[in-house]
């Protein structure tokens, strides 16, 4: 579960555990283990992982952009399925730097767009070996556009695409927002 311990990653992490005691791997780019919103997510994720026979859940920190990285977390593991969460910034963010007069020049809304069409790339790298079906987690945007959002909604669209043509059995789901969960939620833990 790549972005496991993000808002929307933690409620799908809590949903598998719970009904299907899955055994889960969760990536993110940053340590879990300082005592900041991620460690507590985990822990309360591991809990949940406890309280349910066979379940389990470990965190790997890596970048999923890079698909050495990413080789490296999935190594021999046949896994049944990934789930690919990867997200930054907030919607309130990209509203208010366009508000304050971002362009199509906006560097950092380029550079995660860009990190959600590698993602793509290294997920084709570390499955390689061990193919399984990817379920992305884009959005509604890639399809309708959206004001002010075009390179997130650019990056949606090619994810959409690049399931589309995988013969692993991907499938992009196209969400719409998730009130106040995540990328959608007013403010973020520090
Ligand atoms: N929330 C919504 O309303 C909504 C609506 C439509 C679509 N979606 C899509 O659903 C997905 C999850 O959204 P969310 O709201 O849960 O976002 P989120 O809370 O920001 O979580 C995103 C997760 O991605 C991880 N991540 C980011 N870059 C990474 C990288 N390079 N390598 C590994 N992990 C990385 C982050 O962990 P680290 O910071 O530790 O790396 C974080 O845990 C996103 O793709 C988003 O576009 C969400």
């Amino acid at each position: 579960m790549i972005g496991g311990l993000g808002g929307v990653g933690a409620l799908l992490c809590q949903h598998l555990l719970q009904r299907f005691g899955a055994r889960l791997t969760v990536v993110g780019r940053g340590p879990a283990d300082a005592g900041g919103p991620r460690a507590q997510t985990l822990a309360y994720l591991t809990a949940q992982a406890g309280s349910r026979a066979g379940a389990s859940i470990e965190y790997r920190q890596a970048d999923a952009t890079d698909p050495a990285a990413l080789t490296a977390v999935v190594g021999d593991t046949a896994f049944d399925a990934v789930f690919a969460l990867l997200g930054e910034g907030t919607i309130v963010e990209q509203i208010d730097a366009l508000m304050a007069g971002a362009t199509e020049d906006d560097r950092e809304a380029l550079r995660r767009a860009a990190n959600r069409i590698r993602l793509s790339h290294s997920l084709d790298a570390a499955l390689a070996a061990h193919p399984a079906p990817v379920v992305v987690f884009s959005s509604i945007n890639g399809f309708f556009g959206g004001a002010g959002f075009a390179h997130y909604a650019g990056a949606c669209a090619y994810q959409a695409a690049h399931a589309l043509r995988s013969d692993r059995g991907d499938l992009c789901l196209d969400w719409g927002m998730w009130q106040g969960v995540g990328l959608a939620a007013a403010r973020r833990p520090s």
